[in-house]
């Protein structure tokens, strides 16, 4: 299962939500890998802070893109951040990714292909993949979503969202799967709260289940969490004794567990 949370806007939790439903499954003993293909690695720093508790010295050689352009295998690049959780790490690099498969003198769809098909070596040997993206329509995201089977559409709770998730899905439509062949589907329409606000959320999720019909939208929304914005400096944790790691960690097991019925409902 190769899956992307997805949304053209930034800062709507792509990044965190990426990386805590991937920490999620690999607790519950799925062999997970992520694969960071933002040129601001922001999955890639919170992924090496949460792994430098235990060992302060990892250095980002080879980057996905070094991987990509040499055409080595993908396999090279992993780390292990912890059991049932790996790596693929994403650095600046990554920019150069659209111009250089462009200038590639291959036909559009392998342009479009090229990820997938580097990636297809790897991703049998776990249960899960996901694909971290930055907020952009571009070559390299046209790559990403070519390798999904499915999409998680991360949907802030904000006026003009409903507005970016449907421009969103008609892009997908209309450039990848109408176009190329796309194989991609989407697991659902994921809410994401924003505090205190709850009576434009409620007006927002109204006109998304108008929209998109309820069974299309996760029963099972992110809230808002300081937790989630400490991580982003501590690293991901978990502790037994702390309350707001326990809260984090449980809202998104319950958006985990969805996931995985959504998906064998399929
Ligand atoms: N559930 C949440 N509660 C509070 N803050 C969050 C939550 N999810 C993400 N954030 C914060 O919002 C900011 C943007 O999130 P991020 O995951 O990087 O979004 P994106 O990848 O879509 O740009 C980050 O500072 C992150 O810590
Ligand atoms: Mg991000």
């Amino acid at each position: 299962m190769i899956i992307s949370c997805a949304n053209e806007k930034g800062g709507t939790g792509k990044t965190s939500t990426t990386a805590l439903i991937s920490w999620e499954l690999s607790n519950m003993g799925y062999k997970v890998l992520m694969v960071d293909c933002d040129p601001q690695a922001n999955l890639t720093d919170l992924m090496i802070k949460t792994k430098s508790h235990e060992n302060s010295s990892i250095t980002i050689d080879p980057s996905l893109f070094a991987l990509l352009i040499n055409g080595k295998d993908l396999n090279d690049g992993i780390i292990n951040i912890k059991n049932g959780l790996d790596l693929i790490p994403a650095a600046a690099d990554m920019n150069l990714f659209s111009r250089w498969v462009d200038k590639q003198d291959i036909d559009e769809k392998a342009k479009v292909s090229y990820l997938k098909n580097s990636l297809s070596n790897i991703s049998s040997k776990f249960d899960f993949v996901f694909l971290d993206v930055s907020p952009t329509m571009s070559l390299t995201n046209d790559n990403v979503f070519m390798c999904c089977d499915w999409i998680i559409v991360m949907l802030q709770t904000q006026q003009r969202a409903l507005l970016g998730a449907k421009s969103f899905l008609s892009y997908l439509q209309t450039n990848l799967i109408d176009e190329f062949g796309a194989k991609v589907d989407v697991a659902g329409i994921l809410p994401v709260l924003t505090k205190g606000q709850s009576i434009i959320d409620n007006a927002v999720l109204k006109q998304a289940v108008e929209e998109f019909g309820e069974d299309n939208i996760f029963e099972n929304v992110i809230t808002a969490m300081e937790r989630v914005k400490r991580y982003d400096l501590t690293g991901i944790t978990e502790s037994s004794r702390s309350v707001w790691d326990k809260a984090t960690h449980s809202t998104y097991t319950a958006v985990a567990t969805e996931l995985i019925s959504r998906l064998e409902a399929e």
